[in-house]
């Protein structure tokens, strides 16, 4: 929206100090205190019809022969503006008119230079440049007293402008159409809709005003998150709206909002969205380069290579066997080393004392994302990773899919739960005698390196070490993390439920992050 620059000037009370008014023809001269106002000079041909623009901003339209007096057609004026509050106390001035305070949109005095002997015959039309527009508002003329004092007298109604016009207009339109759901200082059904114009851009705004509905549809991650934040109340659409419309009702808006003295809205909701997508932005372009470094990192556990004497495998290859879930590592690799220790494969040669069991491994708590489970029975010298258990969240097998496999019996046996969550290790141990059918439960937690290793090399397992170091590019990853973490917004939700746009491109759209 926005009204065009060159119609920015807008009049408003204007207090034209003038001491000739009430003593025949006088000096039009200063009563402003002033020395604190800075003086324009200016010289119009007293001919012609002039239009003045003060440093201000005030616009002076001087019609020709507007002043008696003075030699020949050429004159000399000297101008002080006093356009706003500070200017106006700074001035030494007062706004009573009778007693009464005035609130005053701005002052100007316009004095004879050079001792000429001047005075006005016909109305100078003066606008201030415009904070707002208020038709209550008087043109006032400033008569000096005996006392001094400045009494502003003969209020006249500012001649109605094509501007007041636009307005009037604005405000039809905003109480017929959008003052049901609409406030200007507070939110109503729809949010309040002060300084709108400034705060989105006009195409945006006019699009949206006419159908909010398509601009959601295109995937808009603001429009969409504010739909949410109003709990899904739609919005009608307007498409009746012309763009003179348009810019009238925001013309209108704008200005009650500048009249009410709102501040600027904080805007939040529209920062917010903001701050998500920058973040989003940032965030796609780092991962990928983040999972290329991971991925050259390798798998989180590495076994030892030699394994004489028997072997243990990530990969356990027999047809009914649970294959573990291969964790790429971040920060951490977990290293396994075990000379002489056999899978459970083990259990089906002939040992006494073997029977077929069932045991399910259940992980629990907040960590148990992206571990790995182990099963370590030392007197067989067995060690096997686990593999998720069909149709089972968060259990845990070794053989067979519902978790039946060949085990020794009355033995003592550990579990193992280990991970790295967001750059922590994660991890559990318990120990226990092994029966026909038993469920287990663990529930890793993050614990320091030293801790884990002190719990381990308490089973007092032989030749067997299960130890920890940081990953390839550990320092790499971190420092893409901090930034991340960093541009992270801190003080929004970035989960506004957007819905995603059924075919455009999904860097509209703007997922949160978990
Ligand atoms: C029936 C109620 C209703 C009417 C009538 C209505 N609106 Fe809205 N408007 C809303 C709601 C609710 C929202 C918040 C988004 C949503 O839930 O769809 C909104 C949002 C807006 C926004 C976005 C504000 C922001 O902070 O970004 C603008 C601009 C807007 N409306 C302008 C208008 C204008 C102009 C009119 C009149 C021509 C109008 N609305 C009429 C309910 C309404």
């Amino acid at each position: 929206m926005r009204i065009p620059t060159n119609l920015v000037f807008v009049i408003i009370s204007i207090l034209i100090v003038l001491a000739a008014c009430n003593s025949g023809k006088k000096n039009v001269q200063t009563i402003l205190r002033e020395d604190n106002l800075k003086i324009y000079s200016a010289e119009i041909d007293n001919s012609r019809d002039t239009v003045l623009q003060a440093p201000g901003g005030s616009l002076l339209t001087v019609p020709a022969g507007s002043f008696d007096g003075g030699n020949g057609t050429k004159i000399r004026l000297l101008i002080k503006e006093a356009l706003t509050i500070p200017d106006i106390i700074m001035a030494g001035l007062t706004t009573e008119s009778n007693g009464k305070q005035l609130s005053s949109g701005g002052m100007i005095d316009i004095e004879a230079a050079d001792g000429q002997n001047l005075h006005i015959i016909k109305p100078i039309r003066i606008s201030v440049p415009g904070s707002f527009i208020d038709s209550k508002m008087m043109v006032f003329k400033g008569v000096k007293g005996d006392d001094g004092q400045i009494n502003w007298t003969n209020p006249v109604p500012m001649a109605s402008t094509s501007q007041m016009a636009t307005l009037h207009q604005g405000e039809q339109l905003f109480k017929q159409k959008c003052a049901s759901c609409h406030g200007i200082q507070s939110p109503v059904t729809g949010p309040s809709l002060a300084f709108i114009s400034r705060l989105r851009p006009e195409n945006w705004l006019f699009n949206y005003t006419r159908n909010n509905a398509a601009i959601m549809k295109s995937g808009d991650p603001y429009a969409n998150c504010l739909f949410e934040q109003y709990n899904k109340t739609p919005m009608p659409a307007f498409p009746e709206l012309s763009v003179s419309d348009l810019n009238r009702l925001y013309a209108y808006i704008d200005n009650e909002s500048k009249k009410s003295g709102l501040p600027i809205p904080d805007d939040h909701i529209k920062k917010c969205v903001d701050s998500c997508l920058a973040y989003q932005t940032l965030k796609d372009s780092l991962t990928t380069v983040r999972n290329r470094l991971i991925d050259a990192n390798g798998s989180g556990i590495s076994y030892s290579k030699k394994l004489p004497g028997g072997y243990v495998s990530a990969d356990t290859t027999g047809p009914s066997k649970r294959s573990p879930q291969v964790y790429p590592a971040v920060y951490y690799q977990f290293q396994v080393t075990s000379f002489g220790w056999y899978n459970i494969d083990r259990f089906l040669q002939e040992m006494d004392g073997v029977k077929n069991s069932r045991m399910v491994v259940r992980v629990e708590g907040q960590y148990r994302g992206q571990v790995s489970v182990f099963l370590i029975v030392p007197q067989a010298k067995v060690f096997e990773q686990g593999g998720p258990l069909e149709n089972k969240v968060d259990e845990w097998g070794f053989f067979g899919e519902q978790g039946e496999l060949p085990l020794l019996q009355s033995v003592t046996a550990s579990l193992i739960v280990v991970g790295e969550q967001q750059g922590q290790l994660v991890f559990d141990l318990t120990s226990f005698t092994t029966r026909v059918d038993q469920t287990l439960t663990l529930q890793p937690i993050p614990v320091a390196k030293e801790a884990m290793n002190e719990r381990i090399s308490r089973l007092r397992l032989d030749s067997f070490n299960m130890d920890m170091k940081e990953s390839k590019n550990a320092k790499a990853i971190k420092s893409i993390d901090d930034k991340l973490e960093s541009t992270k917004p801190k003080t929004c939700d970035c989960h506004c439920g957007f819905r995603r746009p059924p075919v455009e491109s999904d860097s509209l759209a703007l997922a949160g992050d978990k």
